[in-house]
């Protein structure tokens, strides 16, 4: 590769990494959209508000520990213990993001600092948005890592409402896409990002990337907002070429073959 064209490479990572650096700096991304912050459809009276995972109290940990065990257990089945530590590890990352939606019952919503203790005591958590923003596959992306609300705000709107927020905040911070990933048992939530959202499966979900994992239960999704995160995110042009039913049998009776190699050295 000539020097040029290393330079321009270099320029083009360093870019990103600026971008990716200064998006995750910024204090409260949800400052450019303040008519985004009150939510009042449905009999529900809500108001959002930023987080950040390193600065969380211990009662946000224990709220967003015992929502995710209510709506994720059942989904996960026996893998749940792992995925729980998995889960409370990223959820105080200092790059976690958060939307947090409360209720609107206590006085007027960010108002002052020495209210501000009320409201968090008052107006009760319904949900939240834990993202941040990150590099898939070289390309720069706000990703979801969770979204999850309360059962009794559930199917009034509330979802699609900060998904669109969400594809605002990405698109302000000049992300090229919105990834995120959703258990496959989770039929509801499919159908929410692809058939109302228009989400798409990802070239880099387990399921078309031509990976040995036959039965992952996950698949990862995207939305691409210019011509490369779409071939890179959607076209799928670095995918292995599709596996023979030969290497898929190699592969799933690998453990078999190596046993079998390993009694016969034996002897
Ligand atoms: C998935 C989730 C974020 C969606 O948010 P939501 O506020 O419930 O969804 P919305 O009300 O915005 O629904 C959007 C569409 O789905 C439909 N819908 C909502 N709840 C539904 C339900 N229980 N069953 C079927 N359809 C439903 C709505 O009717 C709406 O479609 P419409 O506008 O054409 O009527 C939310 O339900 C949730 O937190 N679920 C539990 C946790 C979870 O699964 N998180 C996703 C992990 S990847």
């Amino acid at each position: 590769m000539d020097l040029k064209k290393r330079r321009k490479i270099l320029e083009k990572k360093k870019t990103i990494h600026d971008l990716i650096k200064r998006a995750s700096s910024i204090d409260d991304p949800l400052s450019p959209f303040d008519s985004f912050r009150r939510y009042r459809r449905n009999d529900l009276s809500l108001y959002l508000e930023s987080g950040r995972g390193d600065r969380l109290s211990s009662s946000v940990k224990q709220y967003i520990r015992n929502l995710l065990k209510t709506n994720m257990e059942g989904f996960y089945g026996s893998d749940w213990p792992i995925q729980a530590k998995v889960k409370r590890k990223e959820m105080s990352s200092a790059d976690a993001h958060y939307i947090f939606v409360r209720e609107l019952r206590f006085g007027k919503a960010y108002e002052t600092s020495t209210r501000r203790a009320c409201m968090e005591e008052c107006n009760q958590i319904a949900g939240f948005v834990h993202y941040r923003f990150t590099l898939e596959e070289e390309i720069p992306v706000l990703y979801v890592y969770e979204i999850q609300l309360e059962s009794w705000v559930q199917g009034k709107g509330l979802g699609e409402f900060l998904m669109q927020l969400i594809e605002l905040i990405a698109s302000k911070n000049r992300m090229s896409a919105i990834v995120l990933t959703v258990l496959t048992f989770n039929a509801f939530a499919m159908t929410f990002y692809m058939s109302k959202l228009g989400y798409r499966i990802s070239s880099i979900s387990p399921s078309k990337a031509n990976l040995p994992t036959f039965s992952a239960k996950y698949e990862i999704l995207c939305k691409t907002f210019d011509s490369e995160a779409k071939f890179v995110l959607e076209v799928c042009p670095f995918a292995a070429p599709p596996l023979t039913f030969m290497t898929k049998l190699l592969i799933k009776y690998n453990i078999l073959v190596l046993l079998l190699l390993f009694i016969l050295v034996l002897y």
